[in-house]
């Protein structure tokens, strides 16, 4: 075998030997990467006025709209689409207000009325235990 050959062999060897670490590196951060429940509050916090503002929380600024013995709770990232205000839940009209520039949202994070033309970023939540978690849906 001549010493380039032998170069060559041992070379792909090294890397045939490194490629399962390195999928398997890859792989193993991707799950946790995204779809991860992140807790961002308490049942009863939420339930003292059925909506709970978590500005910092890890999955970052969520607005979760309900109480702990509801099915469903909603639940959005409350950041305007139009210029970055909070909004607000309004319970009477079952919609996101806009402080700023008066911005409509359905419950669905949808717009109803502009000048926002984006809709609002949505979570899953659920409640576990008594934390309230919630992921990108
Ligand atoms: S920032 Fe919300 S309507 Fe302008």
């Amino acid at each position: 075998m001549k010493r380039r050959d032998f170069v060559n062999w041992v070379g792909l060897g090294l890397i045939a030997s490194s490629l399962p670490v390195a999928i398997a590196a890859c792989s193993s951060q991707t799950p946790s990467a995204s779809g991860n429940w992140q807790t961002v509050g308490t049942s009863a916090d939420l339930d003292k006025t059925g909506q709970l503002l978590a500005k910092n929380s890890p999955a970052g600024p969520v607005l979760i709209v309900g109480t702990s013995k509801a099915p469903n709770l909603t639940a959005v990232n409350p950041t305007c689409t139009h210029a970055g205000c909070t909004v607000g839940w309004e319970p009477s009209t079952k919609t996101f207000l806009c402080p700023c520039h008066g911005s409509k949202y359905g419950a669905d994070g949808k717009v109803l009325k502009g000048p926002a033309t984006e809709a609002l970023k949505t979570y899953a939540a659920k409640i576990e235990g008594s934390s309230i978690v919630v992921k990108p849906s």
